[in-house]
């Protein structure tokens, strides 16, 4: 029944020799919600970009729905938000633009956009609250709101897998309301999301598990946290959450 969407087996990652990642054993399947936790520079976003083949592992296997990451052709079915966008490179791209570069990968470079990908478009604009800022030069949004329109242009590519990496990070309560909605609507319609988050927040209902990435492994994959360190399951096992070192913040709402 559930199938599974992303498959990290053993997984080693590295930079010029030094290691990171050093044995990461990882399952999402179909419908579920991760989140990845851990300090700054524990490797989270190390970890999403070997699963999308955006830093070689060195040793173990990544697997996408099924298909050896090497093999993976499909990406139109994942959308992906990096950490930050760049510091604007000039191009005066507007909301819209950027939006709807999220449906090339769906409808090739070269047809021009059809119905179906405009109404992607307005719908993904809404979903982030961005549809008034739609023919505003990305350039003068804030941080917050060009994190929120990185999110839509995910979103308009209506992929099967989000994954996120810190797309709440600067972003006020209201709109991580909003983004916890849209979440939520697009796992109800049959999304897998994998995100990395330090504050929770309103994403905390919609968090399905939890993986704590400490010293190259995965110190916990289970119940999410609560704000106080504790294990939301009583039955919780191997590991004692205190045994990473995190600011108490991490896990505050
Ligand atoms: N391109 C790179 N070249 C060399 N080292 C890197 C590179 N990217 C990350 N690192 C190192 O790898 C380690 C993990 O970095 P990573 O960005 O994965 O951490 P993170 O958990 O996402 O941190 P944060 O919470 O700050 O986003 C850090 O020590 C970092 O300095
Ligand atoms: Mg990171």
């Amino acid at each position: 029944m559930t199938s599974p969407v992303i498959t990290v087996e053993h997984g080693v990652v590295g930079y010029d020799g030094r290691p990171v990642l050093r044995d990461i054993s990882l399952t999402v399947t179909a419908g579920e919600v991760v989140a990845i936790l851990g300090a700054n520079g524990s490797g989270k976003s190390t970890l999403i970009r070997a699963v999308l083949g955006l830093v070689p592992i060195s040793a173990g296997s990544v697997t996408l729905f099924d298909r050896p990451l090497r093999r993976f052709r499909q990406w139109a079915r994942i959308g992906y938000v990096p950490q930050r966008l760049g510091a604007g490179g000039g191009v005066p791209a507007t909301v819209r633009e950027v939006v709807a570069s999220g449906r090339l990968a769906r409808r090739g470079v070269l047809r021009p956009p059809g119905r179906a990908d405009r109404s992607a478009v307005d719908a993904a604009l809404r979903a982030v609250g961005l549809a008034d800022r739609a023919g505003d030069p990305v350039s003068t949004l804030s941080g917050g709101q060009q994190q929120r329109t990185l999110i839509a242009r995910a979103l308009a590519g209506q992929p099967e897998l989000l994954v996120l990496d810190e797309p709440t990070a600067g972003v006020d309560a209201a709109s991580q309301e909003a983004f916890a909605g849209a979440l939520r609507d697009f796992v109800a319609d049959g999304g897998t999301v994998l995100l990395v988050a330090h504050e929770l927040g309103p994403l905390r209902p919609v968090i399905s598990r939890a993986v704590v990435v400490h010293e190259g492994r995965i110190a916990h994959d289970g119940a999410v946290p609560d704000p106080a360190g504790h294990h939301a399951e009583p039955d919780h096992d191997h590991v004692h959450p205190h045994c990473y070192d995190e600011p108490a913040g991490l896990w505050s709402n």
